[in-house]
């Protein structure tokens, strides 16, 4: 359905139990209301995500926050003041009333404002907040569309919204400023240098934990079906049988590719970000044997590009 003419009924179904993609700022999310454990049991099963991966919650302002959790530490409250709506997760105490399905049992919730109309809209006609991880099934690519969605989850979903491209495309950066200095957990869509001027030093750790407290953190996610390897620079075609795929930061490669794509010719990252995912889901219907990749620069949002990228490509070691 059209993200704006489907908010009542898509509304209507998550109060009922079912189970909504809608589209965010970062990627697309597969809804259902976070009060209600069976209707949480079904976004774990249609996505075969295994049960000890925390869902984030998304609430429609950031004013229920403190409803919901009541209240939270200073440097948290300060993080969401600045940037909800907005493609930040941060870590707070999980409240009762959410059940410990939604967070995997830990006593931690993961939550956040997303910074889309529809999104909002969404969660504000349901009236509850709204448990939702990445639409795609569990270890493939984020899904950046709402073909994406249906391709990879199909009738497992209710109602997908369709809001078009995301506008970030890349998922939120999660923050845990619970103590004394703030920790990203998981690089995303906020560079953390946006994060470090509002907040001063953050300590990075995505996947430092033993726990896969952060899965999306996991050595090896966000996979196409293709085996994708990340090269050091721009090398030319193999010259082999072997069809190849090329993914490009932003100057063509030489040489004879099956396919290539190009994340922003004009060198932006912020471009190659909101492009990623859909790049190679693209790459991955083209039926290559391998997609190579080059790294983009490691600075702004390109250090969750790459986080992404490598990622992907532990998948295939
Ligand atoms: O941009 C996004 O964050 C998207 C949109 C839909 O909001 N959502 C998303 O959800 O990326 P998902 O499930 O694909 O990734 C959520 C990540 C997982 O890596 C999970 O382990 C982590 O958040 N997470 C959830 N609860 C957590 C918690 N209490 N402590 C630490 N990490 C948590
Ligand atoms: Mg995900």
């Amino acid at each position: 359905m059209p993200a704006d003419s489907g908010i009542a009924e898509a509304a209507s179904v998550l109060r009922t139990g079912g189970l909504v993609a809608f589209p965010t700022e970062t990627v697309y999310g597969l809804g259902a209301n976070a009060l209600d454990a069976r209707a949480v049991a079904r976004i774990f099963e249609a996505k075969a995500r295994p049960s000890f991966d925390p869902l984030i919650t998304h609430l429609a302002e950031a004013a229920e926050l403190e409803k919901l959790v009541g209240t939270v530490p200073a440097a948290v409250a300060a993080l969401a003041e600045r940037f909800w709506p907005g493609p930040v997760t941060l870590i707070v105490d999980r409240p009762a009333v959410i059940p410990p399905i939604v967070t995997s049992g830990l006593e931690t919730m993961a939550v956040r404002v997303p910074d889309h109309d529809a999104a909002r809209a969404l969660i504000a006609a349901a009236g509850v907040p709204v448990a939702a991880p990445s639409a795609n099934r569990f270890g493939q690519l984020s899904p950046t569309r709402a073909e994406h969605v249906v391709r990879g989850l199909g009738p497992a979903v209710d109602v997908v919204l369709d809001g078009g491209p995301t506008r970030c495309g890349i998922e939120s950066t999660i923050v845990d400023a619970r103590g004394d200095r703030p920790v990203v957990l998981r690089l995303g869509a906020l560079p953390v240098e946006a994060l470090e001027e509002a907040v001063g030093p953050v300590a990075v750790r995505p996947g430092s934990s033993g726990q896969p407290v952060a899965p999306g953190t996991l050595a090896a996610h966000y996979a196409p079906r293709t085996p994708l390897r990340v090269v050091s620079g721009a090398e030319p075609a193999a010259g082999d049988d072997v069809r190849r795929g090329f993914l490009a930061f932003r100057d063509r490669p030489a040489g004879d590719w099956a396919a290539v794509e190009v994340l922003s010719a004009a060198g932006d990252l912020t471009e190659a970000a909101a492009r990623l995912f859909d790049a190679l889901h693209r790459l991955d219907g083209t039926g290559v044997a391998e997609i190579v990749v080059e790294p983009v620069p490691d600075v702004g949002v390109g250090r969750a590009i790459n986080d992404r990228l490598r990622r992907a490509a532990a998948t295939w070691q």
